[in-house]
């Protein structure tokens, strides 16, 4: 399907005059993808969707599939591609992904890829995917993740080195203790990297190879990281 317009990455053709279409943020834990894709939805209006997510508010419930997936996230493992695709399928059954939505942390192996790539051909009109994949070094990546602090009420999240609350461990916005994710440690980390490593980094190379996809630079502040995500998918629509 044609997009409708060329807009700008910061001119008032911004959000809805611009759709968006199905967005992939890809790249290694603690590399951003969930910061950037707050920042799209903001920009562009169309909702993120992210499977880490909607599991762990899977587990908090103490769902069936929270119950399955819980000791496969503490262990940095991935969630089986069914539970996973399953998830995704029933999520984009909701009407505010019409214009389009941010798949943050999804797909991450090849065959969560291929269910996808198929689910969106079968959708007559749909379009198709436009990919970017975030880059930051390990030793960042691991300053990300162990410093990464959450408030349990507002969700905001902080970073102890990169982003510190004003007061030491208490949400800035509401008083809130924060708390920290129970896979944020380095050991397993470590763990997140590996399965990264061999089964997400061949899901980055399918893109790669299918065209639509671009590479920017994480290691930037957050506004700069954003304005190169949002040229690239502008680029990749035009
Ligand atoms: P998930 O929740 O997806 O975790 P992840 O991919 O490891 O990514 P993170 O959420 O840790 O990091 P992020 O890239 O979003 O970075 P963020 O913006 O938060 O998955 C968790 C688990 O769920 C998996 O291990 C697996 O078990 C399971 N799972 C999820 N999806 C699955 C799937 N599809 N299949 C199977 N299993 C699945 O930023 C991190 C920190 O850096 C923050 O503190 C932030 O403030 C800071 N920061 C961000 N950008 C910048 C910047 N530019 N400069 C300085 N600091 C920054």
């Amino acid at each position: 399907m044609a997009v409708s317009a060329v807009p700008s990455a910061t001119g008032t053709h911004e959000g809805l005059k611009f759709t968006p279409g199905p967005i992939l943020l890809l790249g290694p834990p603690g590399v951003g993808k969930g910061t950037q894709a707050q920042e799209l939805v903001t920009a562009w209006s169309i909702p993120q969707i992210s499977t880490g997510d909607l599991l762990r508010s899977n587990v908090s419930r103490g769902t069936t599939l929270g119950k399955q997936a819980k000791e496969v996230m503490d262990r940095g493992e991935l969630v089986s591609d069914e539970l996973v695709n399953q998830m995704v399928a029933d999520r984009l059954t909701e009407p505010d992904t019409a214009r389009g939505y941010i798949l943050d942390g999804f797909p991450r192996t090849l065959n969560q890829a291929d269910w996808l790539d198929g689910y969106l051909v079968a959708i007559p009109g749909s379009f198709p995917v436009v990919a970017v994949s975030i880059e930051v070094s390990y030793n960042q990546l691991l300053r990300r993740i162990t410093g990464r602090r959450i408030c349990s009420l507002c969700k905001t999240s902080y970073n102890i080195y990169l982003q510190p609350p004003k007061v030491n461990e208490i949400c800035d916005l509401d008083g809130t203790p924060l708390t920290r994710r129970s896979d944020d440690t380095e050991e397993v980390f470590e763990e997140r990297m590996r399965a990264y490593s061999s089964l997400t980094a061949p899901v980055v190379e399918h893109y790669r190879v299918l065209g639509r996809f671009a590479e920017v630079n994480g290691e930037q502040p957050v506004d700069a990281v954003t304005a190169e995500v949002k040229g690239a998918v502008l680029r990749l629509r035009s």
